[in-house]
């Protein structure tokens, strides 16, 4: 396992839509999931998908199980490692909450979501995964879903007010992606 360099905004290779993984269960797909678990444990992520260390897969891993020191204020997510995903929002509620990217370090902003979501997809065996989610959840989901689209969270801000560096929004709050 390696940690791999995390892509920053402005690298094109963020801007891409991935392919669909069509061979699962093999030793490459092992190796990157590894890489990837290693990479987002390194820096606390909250998420990493594969784009963001210039893999253009359908990949993306999130969730720890437990508390991220990045958002103490949010619950735990279960660990997932999400294959192929579709989301489908539940209905038209919103939600704003901030968000923070590995992608777009030292920053935060408050991003509308979907608050409830059904997400699907497979895990590296190909078993399948569906689920619903909301709240934190269904934010984190969204959020990795869209680097496979080539969208990071500043594409998604409406009120760019409330939007700007972890060290002035969140004093004290230990982020260690204000590199
Ligand atoms: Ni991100």
């Amino acid at each position: 396992m390696t940690v791999r360099e995390i892509l920053k905004m402005g690298d094109a290779r963020l801007l891409r839509t991935a392919p669909a993984v069509e061979a699962f269960d093999t030793p490459e797909l092992h190796a990157l999931v590894a890489d990837m678990l290693e990479t987002m444990a390194a820096v606390n992520g909250a998420g990493l998908a594969a784009p963001q260390i210039g893999v253009n897969l359908q990949v993306v891993i999130f969730g720890s199980g437990a508390v991220n020191p990045r958002y103490p204020q949010e619950p735990p997510i279960p660990a997932t490692i999400l294959l192929n995903p579709v989301i489908t929002p539940l209905d038209d509620e919103e939600q704003v909450g901030w968000e923070g990217c590995l992608s777009v370090p030292g920053m935060r902003a408050m991003v509308p979501r979907w608050q409830r979501i059904r997400y699907s997809g497979f895990d590296v065996q190909g078993r399948a995964i569906d689920r619903t989610a909301d709240g934190f959840h269904s934010r984190v989901v969204q959020h990795e879903c869209d680097h496979l689209i080539g969208k990071l969270y500043p594409m998604r801000v409406r009120d760019f007010s409330q939007f700007g560096f972890t060290s002035v929004l969140f004093p004290g709050l230990d982020d260690n992606t204000d590199d």
